[in-house]
């Protein structure tokens, strides 16, 4: 092949031309040198201080060691926490902003129902405790179209919407026919635990031995420790109880 060399203008001398192709030899531009050198001198600083010495954790580790931290500094909530929460005007008021911003498409503006159920009755597809409420909004039950807002709004804003979910349940606000099950709100006294018109304490309103005769002194001392924990459902999981 031969070789015509010759002195371009703008790239200066050719060295080699194959088929048309030529080849200049000029020096490389600083900066490109620069930028080389420098990301020789960076990697063999990386791999000593990841690699090497392990200055630092890097993949796997690093991942794990910033799960662990994540959920050492947030403590699963507790159903007295949220409680708390739905009586607190302000944590209300930001739980409002939130369902105004993310859940009124479904649930309509007043919470009364319009794709995903009326929030407002007093019956539930999937518990109306603080809990099941909480474990509701944060994981979704996409499959049946409620999706899950734990990831996307934040364990502050879960939080803050559950504070108004529990600051409307059992309003009743006209809207969606009620779905689910009924639920009695942790504190409320439902029918079967008042006392009876007879003034006889009633331990379990299914049970007929206390309907009948006189309630024996076991029953009595049952009758009041009983009443306390079937009112505080979820709670009682948490405090401990006399029992
Ligand atoms: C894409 C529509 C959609 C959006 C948006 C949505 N939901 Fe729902 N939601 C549903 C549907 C549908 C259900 C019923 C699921 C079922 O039938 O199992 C539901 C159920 C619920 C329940 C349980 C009701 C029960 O009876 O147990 C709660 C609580 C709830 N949503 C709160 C929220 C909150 C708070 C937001 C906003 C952060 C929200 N939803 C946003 C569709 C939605």
């Amino acid at each position: 092949m031969a070789e015509t060399k010759r002195h371009d203008e703008l790239q200066g001398e050719i060295v080699h031309e194959y088929d048309g192709i030529e080849e200049a030899d000029n020096a490389l531009p600083l900066w490109w040198l620069a930028i080389f050198y420098g990301a020789i001198v960076f990697g063999i600083g990386y791999y000593f201080f990841y690699e090497g010495y392990k200055v630092e954790p890097v993949g796997r580790a690093a991942y794990d060691q910033e799960m662990a931290a994540q959920a050492a500094a947030a403590p699963e909530v507790t159903a007295e926490q949220l409680v708390a929460l739905g009586e607190d005007d302000v944590a209300v008021a930001a739980g409002r902003a939130v369902f105004a911003a993310n859940c009124v498409a479904c649930h309509d503006q007043e919470a009364q129902g319009k794709i995903g159920p009326n929030l407002t009755d007093a019956y539930w597809i999937h518990g109306g405790s603080a809990m099941d409420i909480h474990h509701t909004i944060e994981q979704g039950y996409s499959a049946k179209g409620m999706p899950a807002w734990g990831a996307s709004l934040g364990a502050d804003a879960v939080n803050q919407a559950v504070a108004y979910v529990l600051s409307i349940r059992g309003t009743n606000v006209e809207g969606k026919e009620a779905q689910g099950e009924l639920y009695a709100p942790e504190g409320v006294t439902t029918e079967a635990q008042e006392p009876s018109p007879s003034g006889e304490p009633v331990v379990d309103a299914g049970a007929d031995a206390s309907a009948t005769g006189e309630p024996t002194a076991d029953e009595s001392a049952l009758a009041e420790p009983a009443t306390d924990v079937e009112d505080s459902t979820v709670e009682s999981a948490e405090t401990p109880t006399s029992e």
